[in-house]
């Protein structure tokens, strides 16, 4: 029989205590909810809270039933993440502990199942800051939540099975490629085995392009083979345009098939040279930001469609080629879509600056492995970043980790996320976070390398961290405040496009997240986002997705409230238009202003730099009629956008990530809800009290009645499971919106 996964993320018992009594089949649940998976063990206001309420020890517990036929398999049960500290139980029985909140562990359920009743799984989950456990035991700028986050998975499998697969593509530049899986057999069956091991290669379409079989014999508990499929033609690559995936299935057959795994792999090659990085032999600049993988109110507990959803936002909406995750290895929903998209990651292992003793020194070593056998087959992971994020130099412990990552992993190369300079290289690629821009006592936008690395030579070189604290930015800030962090952020990719030995900066940060009272603006938020918590752009949003072609996508976005009075002295110059279209005109109701191109000479590095207008007649005092903006490509009109001289809620619109969500586990989606003006553009400043309502299979997420911030705001659902439709009204004091339908199917 081949492997069976059963998902176990519905009805579990949880209780925010924990006694030794809780692990007995037959304990009164009576103070027990039910609650379901990915779950927060306490959901949190959006800011302002004490980060203390969450930080408990808990209690879940899982009745599950195992059919009769599985009598002589194996069963595991697989837990994706839970933070940041786990005992698990068995029918009674101590199975033994996880330390750390990013990374997945397993347990052998087998010797102790029944299947004939009820088996009761009861984990104790500690959710404080051990400061055992990275990444604690010092300050850290970003919050852990707690709780069983993500999935929890039964694998019913053989006796014989495969534990993991980890393919390497091999010749990928040339026309013949080729794919080395390397197959880890278990074997519980405490004999030797003669066996077929199989590979095929085949299209996500189900064509098979490639297979190989070998007769081996299994001696050990353990035994490693390897599988190499050659000759390999008309194999398109995987890159960002164009991520080409295809199915490595390897299967296991004796008097049938026995156990087969799957797992998309891609064919590309990913360099980091001292004058650049290689996506295929081509060069590509990389541009990217840091993603911490945190809501607001359910902190890390959200499920794929959500993780996948911020994947699609980093690459489409912001337009990056890259994302770090940082400071953690993420979500492996996050993660595959990156590899579906095309867009290259980061990773790295959990940490903040501060190194612990040799037992947490042991537990992050540990990390680095179990990081590395989870996301080894990713074509989208470029870099294993195998140092505390931003800790000091400490040889042996990081000669450590590199080993690790190395013997591992013989195709990435290793990078460790540091912010001090002639710090010792013991990775592959120089990994800096430059906080140059801003810095009183630093001239410039960047450090040069060189100066960095303390080196008499160019060694690969990448940016992972800049902006960032050295300009907090909230959405719903001043317009010349939001103008300078976006221009900070473009500043910085100019200076990086123009220096051939850094091979490109991953900005501080994607969206704003909560985060302990040490840092942020006092209410538990780091406004360090080019996107707020709820993922709506600010106005550096805008700056990097005006850098698609436009070919693509036309954009056109000026950083202005279109107000008299909104900036110091009044008007609105000096004007930043982002945009990719060739020239911009404006006129004011019947006249003409002028023509306006992006500014070059100004920003060389720049594909699609922005149109900068200095000067505008527009001052305080003076009549002021409604702005229209025109933007040209091929001197064709493409895009228009009006703003008025006296903006009045109008439309109170909401508009939903998805319409469709499945039923049989929890699903989520957004909705974002924003005050519009008569030419549908946000009221920044209001702060209408928004009252929200929902029917069928499904809950918000959060309140359901809130202000909105600065003019708009994001919230999310989370189904019940069941099949049915979803109806959402909101209403503000002067306004309805169109309800929502969503389906669940
Ligand atoms: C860095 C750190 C990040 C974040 C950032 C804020 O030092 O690595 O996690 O705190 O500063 O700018």
């Amino acid at each position: 029989m081949s492997r069976v996964i059963r998902p176990l993320n519905m009805q579990w018992q949880f209780t925010p205590s924990f006694e030794l009594s809780y692990i007995q089949k037959d304990y009164n649940l009576e103070h027990f909810e039910t609650v379901s998976l990915p779950h927060a063990n306490q959901e949190i206001p959006y800011n302002y809270f004490d980060e203390k309420i969450y930080q408990f020890v808990s209690c879940y517990r899982k009745y599950f039933l195992i059919d009769k036929r599985h009598k002589d398999q194996w069963v595991y049960i697989d837990f994706e993440g839970v933070m940041t500290y786990a005992q698990v139980y068995i029918n009674g029985i101590y199975l033994g502990e996880h330390k750390g909140g990013y990374t997945p562990f397993s347990f052998d359920l087998t010797p102790y199942l029944s299947f004939t009743s009820e088996n009761i799984l009861v984990v104790m989950v500690d959710s404080t800051e051990r400061e055992d456990i990275p990444p604690f035991g010092f300050v850290v700028d970003f919050l852990t939540y707690g709780g069983i986050y993500r999935e929890v998975n039964l694998r019913i499998v053989d006796p014989l099975h495969i534990k993991h697969v980890f393919s390497r593509t091999k010749n990928v530049l040339c026309d013949e490629k080729e794919v080395e899986a390397t197959i880890i057999i278990q074997n519980n069956s405490a004999s030797k085995v003669s066996l077929t091991t199989s590979a095929m290669l085949i299209t996500l379409e189900g064509k098979i392009l490639s297979q190989l079989q070998k007769e081996i014999i299994v001696e050990n508990s353990e035994q490693e083979i390897v599988l190499i499929l050659s000759n390999l033609a008309h194999i398109k690559l995987w890159d960002i345009e164009n991520p080409n995936l295809y199915m490595l299935k390897i299967s296991l057959e004796k008097e049938g098939i026995i156990d087969t795994y799957e797992t998309k792999i891609g064919f590309r090659t990913a360099e980091f040279l001292p004058n650049g990085f290689f996506l295929n032999g081509k060069p590509l600049k990389i541009r990217g930001l840091n993603r911490h993988q945190a809501f607001p109110y359910v902190g890390y507990a959200m499920p794929k469609r959500v993780q996948e959803k911020d994947a699609q936002l980093l690459k489409y909406e912001l337009c990056l080629n890259t994302v770090r995750t940082s400071h953690y290895p993420q979500s492996k929903h996050f993660l595959n879509k990156c590899d579906e998209i095309g867009l290259l990651v980061f990773e790295e292992i959990p940490g903040w600056q501060h190194i612990g003793d040799e037992a947490w020194k042991k537990i992050s070593c540990e990390n680095v492995r179990e990081m590395i056998v989870r996301d080894f087959n990713h074509p989208s992971i470029i870099i294993w970043g195998v140092r505390i994020n931003e800790s000091p130099d400490d040889h042996d412990f990081f000669f450590q980790t590199n080993k690790i990552a190395h013997e591992l992993d013989d195709t990435r190369p290793t990078g460790g996320v540091r912010c001090i300079i002639n710090s010792e290289l013991l990775e592959d690629v120089y990994t800096m976070n430059d906080f140059t821009l801003g810095d009183p006592d630093i001239y410039g936008v960047l450090r040069s390398p060189l100066s960095v690395t303390g080196l008499d030579h160019n060694v690969p070189y990448l940016i992972t961290e800049f902006n960032g604290h050295m300009y907090p930015t909230k959405r719903f800030d001043q317009e010349e405040r939001l103008n300078e962090h976006a221009l900070r952020h473009l500043e910085v990719h100019n200076a990086v496009s123009l220096n051939p030995h850094i091979t490109g900066a991953i900005g501080w940060c994607a969206f704003d997240y909560n985060t302990h009272f040490d840092f942020g603006s006092g209410d538990r938020i780091c406004y360090h986002g080019v996107m707020d918590m709820f993922r709506i752009p600010k106005y550096a949003a805008a700056f990097y997705k005006s850098q698609v072609s436009p070919i693509k996508e036309v954009v056109m976005q000026a950083v202005t409230r279109y107000a008299r009075g909104e900036r110091a002295i009044g008007g609105i110059a000096p004007l930043t238009i982002f945009t990719n279209c060739e020239c911009v005109k404006l006129f004011t109701e019947d006249k003409t202003i002028g023509t306006y191109f992006p500014a070059k000479e100004r920003y060389p590095g720049i594909a699609y730099p922005p149109v900068i207008i200095d000067k505008l007649e527009s001052q305080w005092g003076m009549s002021f009629g409604d702005l229209t903006l025109v933007g040209f490509v091929n001197n064709n009109e493409m895009v228009r956008e009006t703003y008025i001289k006296n903006p009045l809620p109008t439309v109170l619109s909401m508009k939903a990530d998805d319409l469709i969500l499945s039923h049989g586990e929890i699903d989520s989606t957004r909705f974002v809800i924003k005050l519009l003006d008569q030419e549908n553009h946000e009221l920044p400043y209001t702060d209408e009290i928004i009252n929200i309502s929902i029917d069928g299979p499904a809950v918000i997420i959060g309140p359901s009645t809130f202000s909105l911030i600065g003019g708009c705001r994001g919230v999310w659902i989370k189904t019940t499971g069941d099949i049915g439709s979803i109806t959402i009204n909101a209403s503000c004091s002067t306004l309805k919106a169109k309800p929502l339908i969503i389906q669940v199917q």
